[in-house]
């Protein structure tokens, strides 16, 4: 990804930008933790680049232990900022729940949670197997509850924060070939406004931010293969 206005080079490696220019004040997360699932590669990576320029510190979550590891470093390298890799599968309850003692163990709060972790795949509705089909709801739909689930009990229904979906527009017209990331996606997006009212009152603002296709990012590749 580049945030030249020109179409970026694709390149399979996550690396932080070379230049970046504020729109808001470099502080302005000054203080703030954010957990972030998938954060160790494509949007996620630079959801918690962005956030940490901006004088946050993050934990980035996902299966590989390694690559969140690899991106961390090049995360406290560019941006000065502590960051916590942790592993955690999100169909997998326990394996968060220790993602997010790891967290508040280290920084003491969370206050922002980006579910990002997400899988997916072109494939014909007659071609998916079921278990195809429930892999992805349960990454992506399944995963975004227990991740939300936890945080909530954990630590935001204490003091409040922000939780940002990232979901997709593929349900929006019906697109062939991704019945299953379609319905996942817009499954999180219901479950964003039931959030949203049910936790308001605790100071929880849950948003969804559905990106169209980003160049340079595994979801794209797998798109356009
Ligand atoms: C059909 C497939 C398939 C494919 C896997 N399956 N790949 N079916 N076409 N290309 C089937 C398998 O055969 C199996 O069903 C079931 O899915 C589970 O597969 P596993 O490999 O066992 O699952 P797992 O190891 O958990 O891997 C999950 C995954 C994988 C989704 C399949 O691709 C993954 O880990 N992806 C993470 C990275 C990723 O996808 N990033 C892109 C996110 S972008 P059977 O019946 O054989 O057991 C995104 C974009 C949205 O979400 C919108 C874009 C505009
Ligand atoms: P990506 O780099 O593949 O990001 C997905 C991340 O999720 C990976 O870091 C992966 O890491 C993690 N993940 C997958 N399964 C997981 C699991 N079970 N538990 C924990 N982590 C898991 O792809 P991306 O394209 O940047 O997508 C990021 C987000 O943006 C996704 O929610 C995607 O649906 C959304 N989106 C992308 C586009 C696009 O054009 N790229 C468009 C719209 C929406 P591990 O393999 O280490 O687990």
């Amino acid at each position: 990804m580049s945030a030249a206005g020109s179409v970026p080079q694709d390149v399979d490696s996550d690396d932080c930008l070379l230049n970046y220019s504020y729109i808001f004040s470099p502080d302005i997360l000054k203080n703030k933790v954010a957990f972030i699932t998938g954060g160790g590669s494509g949007i996620g990576f630079r959801i918690a680049e962005i956030l940490m320029r901006h004088g946050c510190q993050t934990v980035i979550a996902s299966r590989s232990l390694e690559r969140v590891q690899a991106s961390a470093a090049k995360l406290r390298a560019a941006t000065g900022q502590r960051c916590l890799p942790a592993s955690a599968d999100v169909r997998r309850p326990e394996t968060i729940v220790a993602a997010v003692d790891a967290a508040l163990q280290e920084f003491g709060k969370v206050d922002i949670l980006i579910n990002g972790a997400a899988g997916n795949f072109l494939c014909p509705a007659s071609g998916l197997s079921f278990n195809a089909f429930k892999t992805v709801l349960e990454i992506d739909t399944m995963g975004t509850f227990n991740t939300s689930k936890i945080l909530y009990q954990k630590c935001l229904k204490d003091h409040g924060g922000v939780i940002v979906n990232i979901t997709a527009t593929l349900s929006y017209r019906g697109q062939i070939l991704q019945v299953h990331a379609g319905s996942a996606k817009a499954a999180i997006d219901a479950m964003t406004k039931h959030l949203a009212v049910e936790w308001g009152p605790d100071n929880i603002r849950v948003n969804s931010l559905a990106p169209g296709p980003v160049s340079g990012t595994e979801g794209f590749r797998k798109l356009v293969s």
